[in-house]
């Protein structure tokens, strides 16, 4: 079955200006209202069907619009020519930038149905349907998230799930190693022991995602100051299979230390598993209090902080892929 998005409705403050402002920008067409609508057909398959909303607020939408890098540039140019003012993210819609995130370009802006920052209400510039274009750069990788506690009433897994999900708002594909989805026996063989083809489930998919990888982030809490035992397990029945790229470590704790102090035994491990980390940790004290279930964070700071530090990875793990396509030491 192929289930395809047709239309939606986009409630605004005014929805021929929204429609009109829409199809200019972005290089469509507006053939005039359809009561109560303002439609405006985006491609062969969807439409906008702009719809006046005078509920206050309106309420946030975000349409965000993957474009070629020549379209990006008539966008981007109308975008300046008409004065509208842009920004390089969600919540900097007005920094007069354009952001170039895995090497592509993307801008963000209001539809202008609603004033700008200086208002004296300070929420109504979140109140707009915002807009993006963005062209994807070539610097999409793979990683992994690494999490490993199978306790019944575990929480890092919520900062595991936060930082797979910012991983994917960056652009790259990731994948979450929990241990729970992928139950190991204690260890007995690692995997390169078993003879080709006869390694049981789940250890020849571990290690396709694995050798996939570009670099690896693990999400590592601290049982009496060291690793966690299902990581730990998990990590060691693996070998070559993690060699040459990067990990960064995030660690964790129900204290107010984050974790560190696993976080300095793991390093070692890393470094003998050659997968040497990043400079940088991540460390995330009263976990428990941080995130909700699915990993939304309770302070949006957590973004911002764990930006600088996934950039950090991103950067050794692009340096580290081109490497490799030169070859490895062995
Ligand atoms: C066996 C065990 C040992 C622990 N030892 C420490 C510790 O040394 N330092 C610390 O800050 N927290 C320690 N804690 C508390 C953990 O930081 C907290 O329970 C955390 O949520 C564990 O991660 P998880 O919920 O993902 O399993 C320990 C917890 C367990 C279960």
């Amino acid at each position: 079955m192929t289930i395809e998005l047709d239309h939606t409705l986009v409630p605004v403050r005014d929805k021929e200006r929204a429609a009109r402002f829409f199809a200019r920008i972005f290089g469509l067409t507006y053939e005039g209202p359809q009561p109560p609508f303002a439609p405006v057909r985006v491609n062969d398959r969807l439409t906008f069907d702009f719809i006046d909303n005078d509920n206050d607020p309106v309420p946030v939408q975000h349409y965000a619009f993957k474009v070629s890098e020549a379209e990006f540039d008539d966008i981007f140019g109308r975008v300046q020519a008409d004065a509208v003012r842009y920004g390089s993210g969600p919540y900097r819609l007005e920094d007069v930038q354009i952001n170039h995130r895995n090497g592509g370009r993307g801008v963000y802006f209001r539809d202008p149905g609603w004033p700008y920052s200086g208002d004296p209400d300070p929420i109504v510039p979140r109140r707009a349907a915002t807009f993006a274009a963005f062209h994807a750069g070539d610097k999409k990788m793979h990683f992994a998230v690494v999490y490993g506690s199978v306790r019944s009433k575990r929480q890092g897994i919520k900062y595991a799930r936060f930082v797979q999900a910012q991983l994917v708002a960056r652009g790259h594909d990731v994948s979450l190693i929990d241990p729970l989805s992928y139950p190991l026996p204690l260890l007995d063989k690692m995997f390169k022991e078993y003879p080709e083809g006869t390694a049981p489930t789940p250890l020849p998919e571990l290690a396709a995602i694995i050798r996939a990888a570009d670099g690896f982030v693990i999400v590592s809490g601290e049982y009496n100051n060291g690793i966690p035992p299902a990581l730990k397990n998990l990590l060691d029945h693996f070998l070559e299979e993690w060699f040459w790229r990067p990990s960064a470590i995030a660690c964790y704790s129900a204290g107010p230390y984050g974790g560190v102090r696993a976080a300095m035994q793991l390093r070692a491990t890393l470094a003998e598993l050659g997968m040497p980390s990043i400079p940088s940790i991540q460390p995330m004290p009263k976990v428990q209090d941080q995130f909700d279930d699915d990993g939304t964070p309770r302070d949006p700071a957590h973004v911002r902080r764990i930006g600088r530090f996934l950039a950090e990875l991103e950067w050794y793990a692009a340096a580290l892929k081109e490497a490799r396509q030169h070859g490895t030491p062995y």
